[in-house]
């Protein structure tokens, strides 16, 4: 089965956790952008999707269905969205598509975070992936600096900016020994918007799809 076919069966398994005429969030990336198709076949059951980028509401709008603000729609009980990578704790690297900042809003906001990857997202140790990290433009070498004193080889993304009007540093050579630490140490340098590490608020549920099927998996606690 190709990585393509995998992305949309675990896209298709999370239109189980959408409830009737609710809101939820949606995320961004091709997984993501199958999950868009599919909840197009239910579109006339929801009240509306919260967005996490702009292609992801030019999708939305492109399917017909409608893209509500955050601030207007409140706490949402779901929000459904790829990673680059994911741990048996459920803490992601997302950030591959740049919209990491939003994509954290959303899921920050929801209730359950259902998230959709194919096999080649499981790792044991999260980091062979590089860190997305979103810095406000200014502060771009001093972040750089930062991060070389912390092991890591920052590369300015090329040609990319943000939903935000910001840079990416995608950060290589990172040990990602304890997520949450690393997060909470990250998000405390000036300058950084957003660390594509979603350790703090981990997923809640994976869909992750293998060539025997979609299976669901719970964080595992040590
Ligand atoms: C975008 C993301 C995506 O969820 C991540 O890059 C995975 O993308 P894909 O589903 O295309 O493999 O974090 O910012």
């Amino acid at each position: 089965m190709s990585t393509d076919d995998m992305k949309k069966r675990a896209a298709e398994a999370a239109l189980d956790y959408v409830e009737d005429n609710t809101v939820l969030g949606v995320g961004t990336g091709s997984t993501a952008n199958y999950f868009i198709e599919a909840l197009s076949r239910i579109k006339h059951r929801l009240d509306g999707v919260v967005s996490s980028s702009a292609a992801t509401t030019q999708r939305l709008k492109a399917f017909g269905i409608p893209v509500l603000d955050l601030n207007a729609a409140g706490p949402l009980p779901l929000y459904v969205d790829g990673a680059d990578e994911t741990n048996r704790q459920l803490q992601l690297i997302k950030g591959g598509g740049g919209a990491l900042t939003r994509e954290k809003i959303v899921a920050a906001a929801s209730e359950l975070f259902v998230c959709i990857a194919d096999q080649s997202k499981w790792v044991e140790m999260l980091g062979a992936f590089p860190l997305p990290i979103e810095v406000i433009p200014m502060a771009r070498s001093h972040v750089g600096r930062e991060l070389l004193k912390r092991g890591g080889q920052p590369v300015l993304r090329e040609n990319f900016i943000t939903d935000n009007g910001n840079l990416i540093l995608d950060v290589y050579n990172l040990q990602i020994l304890e997520p949450a630490k690393l997060e909470a140490e990250l998000n405390s340098i000036v300058g950084i918007v957003t660390v594509g590490l979603f350790a703090l608020r981990p997923a809640n549920v994976l869909l992750l799809a293998t060539a025997e099927g979609v299976k669901t998996i719970r964080p595992w606690r040590s």
